[in-house]
C-alpha cells in the first residue's frame, strides 16, 4: 500500500504523488459492508429440527475440537475461502477474521511475509484512523491474556503490545487458543481504515509472537484438506473508476480454487525448507525479452509477499532492469531507490524461480507504478537497501502483488514449495470490475482446531527477526524489508 508509511519517510511526498496519479480517493472511504461490527443474533425458539441439526453441530464441532468420536480430526479435514478486499487500487489486500465469543469480525491484511496475528486494541486509538474498528479483550468471555509482551518492527513501522489467545475464526475454520498480539502502540500509518490488523501467513520460524501462525495450526492439528493456500489478488491499477476498496480476489485454505486458474501449477522447493518465508530461488529476470545477468557468487531468494505492494530487489540488478529502457533514470530524493521511465514504453518483465523455465510475465500496466508528469512514469520494481540484502540466508528480493497480480499462487507447506499457474478467464475477467467488497459473513465454522494442537509451549526465543531488527524509513513492507 505504499500502506502506512512513517511520517518521517522521505517517501511521503512521492507516495501522496501515488495516490493522485494512480486516481486513489484521498478520503478515507468508508465502504459500506466492509466494516460490520457483529451483534449477537436474536436467539428464535428453535423448532425440533433445528435444534437437532444444532445439537448434530456442536457435537460435531466439539469431537473435532477435541479429537475424539467419528469426527477425530482425520475425518474432519476441509477447505475454506476467505474473500479479499483490494484498497487503494492495489496498494494491499486485506480480508477478514472473527475473534472471540462473542466472534466480532476484524479485517486484517493477508500477509504472506511475516508470520504473527495482531489486533489494535483501544489503547492504540490516537494512532488509527477513527473509525477503526478495535479489538477488546474485555467483550470476548473466551480470552485468555498471556503474561508476555509482544512487537514487531515492519519496513515502514512497528507494533507492539501484550500476547493474548482466544479463538479466531477464518475461512471457514475456527481455532481455539490462537495466540496473538493486542497492540496498544501502533505507528500512526500502518493500518489504513477499515483495516485493523494483519494475519500473518508464513511459517512459524519467523513469528515474533512464537505463536503458531493461525493457519499452521489447523494443518497441525489435521483440519486442512490439503497443505495449501491459494491466492488469487485481482488488479485495479489501470481502472479509471477504482473505489478505495473493491473486490481482491479470493485466498483458498486447504485447497486451490481451480476454477481460478488454468493448466498445470509450475511448483517450485522452497529452499531450505519450511521455517520462515515462502522463498523461491529467483532465477531469471527478463526485460523487453532479454534476460538480465544475475551472476551472483549465491542463490538469490525472493520472499513470495501478498503483504508487499511493489516488488523490490538488489540494486545492482534493479539498475541493470533499468537500464534497459531507453530514458529510464533514477530517482533522487523522495524517489531514490525508484526509476522513471518514459510512459509511453510499455515495460515487459518476467520473472523465472527455481529450477522452472517458465518465465511469468508481468503487465506493463503493473509495472507502471505512477505517472509523474506527462511523460514520465515511475516503475513498480525498485532496489532494496544493501542492509536488507545483506545475506544471512535472508531474501535479497521481495515480490509482492505488482507480480502476484498476474499469476494464481499456490502456496504448499508439505513439501515446501511455491507455485504459479496462470490466472483463468473467470479470474482475469474479474479485474477492473467494481462491485461490492466482500462482507465478512459468521457463519459457524466446520472445522475447529486448537492453536495448541502441536504447540503448547510455542512461546520460546526467536532467532530469525533479530536479523532484521532496527528501523529503517521506508514503504510499509510486509516482514522486516528495508528501503534506503
Ligand atoms: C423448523 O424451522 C425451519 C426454518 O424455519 C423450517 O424450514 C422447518 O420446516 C421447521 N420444521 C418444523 C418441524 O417445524
Ligand atoms: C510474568 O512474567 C514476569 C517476567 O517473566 C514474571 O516475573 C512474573 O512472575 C510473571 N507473572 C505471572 C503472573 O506469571
Ligand atoms: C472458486 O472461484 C469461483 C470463481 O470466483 C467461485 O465462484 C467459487 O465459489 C470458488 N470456490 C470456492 C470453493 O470458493
Ligand atoms: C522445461 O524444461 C524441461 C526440463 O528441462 C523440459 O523437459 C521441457 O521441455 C521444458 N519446457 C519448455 C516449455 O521449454
Ligand atoms: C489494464 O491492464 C491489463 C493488463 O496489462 C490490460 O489487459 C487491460 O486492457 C488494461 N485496462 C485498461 C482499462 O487499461
Amino acid at each position: 500500500m505504499l500502506r502506512g508509511l512513517p511520517e518521517i519517510v522521505a517517501l511521503l511526498a512521492f507516495l501522496t504523488s501515488v495516490a493522485q496519479c494512480a486516481g486513489i480517493p484521498t478520503s478515507n472511504v468508508h465502504a459500506p459492508g466492509t466494516h460490520v461490527a457483529l451483534q449477537r443474533r436474536p436467539s428464535p425458539a428453535r423448532n425440533t429440527s433445528e435444534w437437532s441439526a444444532w445439537a448434530l453441530a456442536q457435537r460435531l464441532s466439539l469431537e473435532a475440537k477435541y479429537a475424539v468420536g467419528a469426527n477425530s480430526k482425520h475425518d474432519r479435514r476441509a477447505s475454506g475461502t476467505n474473500l479479499i478486499s483490494n484498497q487503494n487500487t492495489d496498494s494491499s489486500y486485506f480480508g477478514s477474521i472473527a475473534v472471540g465469543t462473542p466472534p466480532t469480525s476484524y479485517n486484517v491484511i493477508l500477509d504472506t511475509g511475516s508470520a504473527d496475528l495482531w489486533l489494535a486494541s483501544e489503547d492504540a486509538r490516537d494512532s488509527l484512523p477513527e473509525d477503526t474498528l478495535t479489538f477488546d479483550p474485555t467483550r470476548s468471555s473466551s480470552y485468555a491474556p498471556l503474561n508476555a509482551s509482544f512487537s514487531i518492527a515492519y519496513g515502514s513501522g512497528s507494533a507492539a503490545g501484550v500476547l493474548g489467545r482466544d479463538t479466531v475464526q477464518f475461512a471457514g475454520f475456527e481455532v481455539t487458543d490462537q495466540v496473538f498480539g493486542v497492540v496498544a502502540d501502533v505507528s500512526p500509518t500502518l493500518l489504513d481504515t477499515p483495516v485493523s490488523g494483519l494475519l500473518g501467513l508464513a511459517f512459524g520460524g519467523i513469528a515474533r509472537s512464537g505463536a503458531q501462525p493461525l493457519w499452521q495450526a489447523l494443518l497441525a492439528a489435521g483440519a486442512l484438506d490439503a497443505p495449501l493456500l491459494g491466492v488469487h489478488l485481482t488488479r485495479f491499477v489501470n481502472a479509471s473508476d477504482a473505489r478505495a476498496v473493491a473486490p481482491g480476489g479470493a485466498l483458498a485454505l486447504g485447497a486451490l480454487n481451480a476454477s481460478l486458474y488454468a493448466g498445470a501449477v509450475d511448483y517450485q522447493p522452497v529452499p531450505g525448507g519450511a521455517r520462515g518465508y515462502w522463498t523461491l530461488e529467483m532465477a531469471g529476470v527478463s526485460v523487453q525479452g532479454s534476460p538480465l545477468d544475475l551472476a551472483s557468487d549465491a542463490v538469490a531468494l525472493a520472499a513470495i509477499d501478498t503483504g508487499t505492494t511493489l516488488v523490490g530487489g538488489p540494486a545492482d540488478v534493479v539498475a541493470q532492469l533499468y537500464a534497459a529502457i531507453p530514458g529510464s533514470a533514477p530517482g533522487t530524493g523522495n524517489y531514490a531507490g525508484y526509476w522513471t521511465y518514459p510512459c509511453a514504453t510499455e515495460v515487459h518483465v518476467a520473472l523465472r524461480f527455481g529450477a522452472s523455465n517458465v518465465s511469468w510475465p508481468v503487465a506493463p500496466a503493473d509495472f507502471r507504478l505512477l505517472q509523474a508528469d506527462a511523460s514520465t512514469c515511475v516503475g513498480a520494481f525498485f532496489a532494496l537497501s544493501a542492509r536488507s540484502t545483506a545475506g544471512g540466508g535472508s531474501p535479497s528480493w521481495i515480490v509482492g502483488d505488482t507480480f502476484l497480480k498476474n499469476v494464481y499462487t499456490a502456496f504448499r507447506a508439505a513439501p515446501p514449495a511455491v507455485g504459479f499457474a496462470q490466472l483463468s478467464a473467470a479470474a482475469l475477467a474479474m479485474n477492473g470490475v467494481s462491485g461490492a467488497p466482500p462482507t465478512p459473513t459468521l457463519n459457524a465454522p466446520e472445522v475447529t482446531a486448537s492453536g495448541l494442537a502441536s504447540g503448547a509451549d510455542r512461546l520460546r526465543v526467536e532467532w530469525f527477526p533479530m536479523l532484521f531488527a532496527g528501523a529503517m524509513a521506508g514503504l510499509r513492507l510486509s516482514g522486516w524489508w528495508w528501503l534506503w
